[in-house]
């Protein structure tokens, strides 16, 4: 096979587009869906200061490094939630990509917030991936914030969001229907939080993390038999080869005629939010936030 735009070998075939890509061509390709899907949905602009949410794995850590490389300034957040081995693995990968790339990071350590996850499991009675995924959703939004950045970044690509966007379809989970997508613009108490991969597939965003040479960290969550949406994203493959492109058809029909539907639902229904008593955290509870309440069954 030969590159689609200069005709030499091809070292990445992509069955959506129909086409085949050199290195260089390809890296140009990944470039534009990025600025693409920044654009196009606005997400924010070279004058905003963006942080960024590093897990260690292939997808965040490819955005950094590709907003980095296009002007945007970037800097890296990663949640070193203190379950043994694999956080640390974790952890030192984040740490030398930013080392090795010169980009700044900041470390927020749930053993120095007193809720390291093993602890937090042993005192919960719920399953502890839906605690631990509000827990780094809150320190994300929380060191946001606190700190000034203009937007929060994550590395879902559409695999996770055609997933997503499944799962929520198929409960009709019309809350979550209301405001799924690459923007959630900030408000009191939230920061602006973007998905500048969501025109990219997973395979995508792992071609370009193996020609950059990034090295990251695959670790499942321990607690957790697996990751999520994977019978989701089984069916979807098997769709997305039956017919390539329909993956981004879809998400996106799904933003121009879907969502403004079910916000307007939504926003005639209103749910209020106020102060967490304890933290100043919006929440919809009574008194304490869902954070303060495993705080202090930490304690
Ligand atoms: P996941 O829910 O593990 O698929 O992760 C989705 C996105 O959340 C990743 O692409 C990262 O941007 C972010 N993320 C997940 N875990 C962490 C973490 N421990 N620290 C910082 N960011 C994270
Ligand atoms: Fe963090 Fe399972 S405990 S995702
Ligand atoms: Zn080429």
């Amino acid at each position: 096979m030969k590159c689609k735009i200069c005709k030499a070998p091809a070292q990445v075939a992509l069955r959506a587009h129909n086409a085949g890509f050199c290195r260089e061509c390809y890296l140009r390709f990944f470039s534009r869906q990025v600025s693409k899907g920044i654009e196009g949905q606005k997400l924010f602009t070279r004058e905003d200061s963006v942080l960024v949410a590093l897990s260690g794995g292939k997808d965040s850590l490819a955005l950094m490094l590709e907003l980095s490389r296009q002007g945007y300034r970037v800097t890296g957040l990663h949640i070193d939630l203190a379950i043994p081995v694999s956080s640390a693995a974790a952890r030192a990968v984040v740490e030398r990509f930013c080392a090795k790339h010169e980009l700044p990071l900041i470390i927020k350590d749930m053993a120095e917030e007193g809720m390291p996850i093993p602890l937090v499991k042993e005192r919960l009675r719920r399953p502890i991936c839906s605690a631990c995924g509000k827990i780094k959703r809150y320190w994300f939004n929380k060191t946001a914030l606190d700190m000034g950045f203009s937007a929060l970044a994550t590395g879902h690509n559409l695999d996770d969001e055609v997933a997503r966007l499944f799962s929520n379809t198929i409960r009709w989970d019309t809350a979550y229907l209301s405001d799924q997508g690459p923007l959630l613009e900030g408000e009191d108490g939230f920061a602006r939080k973007v998905k500048p991969l969501w025109r990219l597939t997973e395979f995508e965003t792992a071609n370009y993390a193996f020609l950059m040479g990034i090295e990251h960290h695959y670790a499942p969550c321990p607690y957790s038999a697996g990751a999520s949406f994977t019978i989701h994203k089984h069916l979807w493959q098997g769709l997305e080869e039956a017919m390539p492109g329909r993956k981004l058809d879809f998400y996106q029909g799904f933003l121009e005629r879907g969502r403004p539907v079910f916000a307007r639902r939504e926003a005639e229904e209103g749910v209020t939010l106020h102060p967490c008593s304890q933290c100043g955290y919006p929440t919809s509870a009574a008194d304490l936030c869902g954070i303060c309440r495993i705080r202090d069954a930490v304690k």
